[in-house]
């Protein structure tokens, strides 16, 4: 886990919209091999989306061959209704950028059959070869998308019920009404984000610190989902300095000092080449004829979480060993006392 911290929410939004652009340029998206990008909604990535429309305008980044998921949408608004997540991705992003309209996927909140657009999604991502770099908010209670505190960590794409604290912090869109605030929604699940090759978060204002205190210094528990991070094997949330109020300091130093260390060193995230540039680049190197190219792409990798990880039932496994050895060995030696003190009577 890396923690950025920033000294305000501008920051953290140039930090992380720097980062994707750096990590999409990296990749050298193709249109066969596409950069998948997951996208947020809310207030926090709205500085985010400002830099990459603006950087794309300057010349500095192309969406031309970025596929996007979003991560979640009401259901029962219209797609046009202003507050709908369709409306808000058009308005801060897609419309200012070259990402193909086909590329982009949005879980339609009004479909017939609500299950089975869950289900398409989740194959749709699929078959974009998982999802490169998911970015995301958090609410107040922790929740990562719509996966309220108690949603399942191994929840994919579904329909979900809001929570009441979800519905009040939300009523500010709709203008501070809670009758006209919807009540379900579409999310993608805890699983869906873990299954992303990277997740970056950004979480800004104190409103939001101790929900970052629970995700960062205590355990994984789905009363904050967001704290399933512990469990991804590349996640960074990047914060500003209100957000670190719960923290503790040491948790602060100790973060500041890795990115410190990490940055004299000059990298910033770890990550194994393969989820830099995507499997495609070294296998293209090593293949390429100019007598074969079109056959010279292998299929994308898949993600690298593929299922819930049994980690629990492990420990739990782990546990039970140490708990049975644990009471042999105290059998043993009661038996080897008793033996001594029959001994001893003789
Ligand atoms: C909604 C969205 C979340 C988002 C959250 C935070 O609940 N479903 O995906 O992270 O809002 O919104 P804000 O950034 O406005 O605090």
């Amino acid at each position: 886990m890396r923690l950025i911290i920033r000294d305000d929410p501008t920051q953290a939004s140039s930090y992380i919209a720097k980062y994707v652009i750096d990590r999409i340029q990296a990749f050298n998206p193709t249109k066969e091999h596409p950069f998948v990008l997951g996208l947020p909604t809310g207030s926090s990535p709205v500085g985010i989306y400002k830099i990459l429309v603006q950087k794309y305008k300057a010349g500095e980044i192309s969406f031309e061959n970025v596929v996007t998921f979003n991560m979640d949408e009401y259901i029962g608004i219209p797609r046009e209704h202003p507050e709908s997540y369709h409306t808000f991705m058009y308005k801060h992003f897609f419309s200012h950028v070259n990402v193909h309209p086909s590329n982009i996927h949005i879980l339609n909140g009004n479909a017939p059959d609500l299950e089975a657009e869950c289900v398409q999604y989740e194959a749709a991502i699929k078959k974009a070869g998982g999802i490169d770099l998911f970015l995301g908010g958090i609410g107040p209670d922790g929740h990562i998308a719509f996966n309220e505190p108690g949603s399942s960590l191994a929840s994919r794409t579904r329909v979900k019920t809001l929570a009441y604290d979800t519905i009040i912090a939300n009523s500010r869109f709709f203008d501070n009404d809670l009758d006209k605030v919807p009540k379900m929604a579409l999310t993608v699940g805890v699983q869906t984000v873990l299954e992303a090759r990277e997740v970056v978060i950004i979480i800004t204002g104190a409103h939001k610190s101790l929900a970052l205190k629970k995700c960062i210094e205590d355990g994984v528990n789905h009363m904050w989902t967001l704290s399933s991070l512990q469990l991804h094997p590349h996640p960074m949330i990047v914060v500003d300095e209100d957000a670190t109020l719960e923290l503790q300091v040491k948790t602060v130093k100790y973060f500041k000092s890795i990115e410190a260390v990490a940055s004299s060193q000059g990298f910033e995230q770890i990550l194994p080449s393969k989820i830099r540039t995507g499997p495609r680049t070294t296998a293209l190197n090593s293949t390429y004829s100019p007598s074969k190219p079109a056959t010279t792409t292998p299929a994308k990798e898949e993600p690298s979480i593929l299922s819930p990880q049994p980690l629990t039932s492990t420990l739990l496994a782990r546990r039970r060993r140490s708990i049975r050895f644990v009471a042999i060995r105290r059998s043993w030696c009661r038996i080897v006392w008793g033996v001594g003190l029959l001994r001893f009577r003789v």
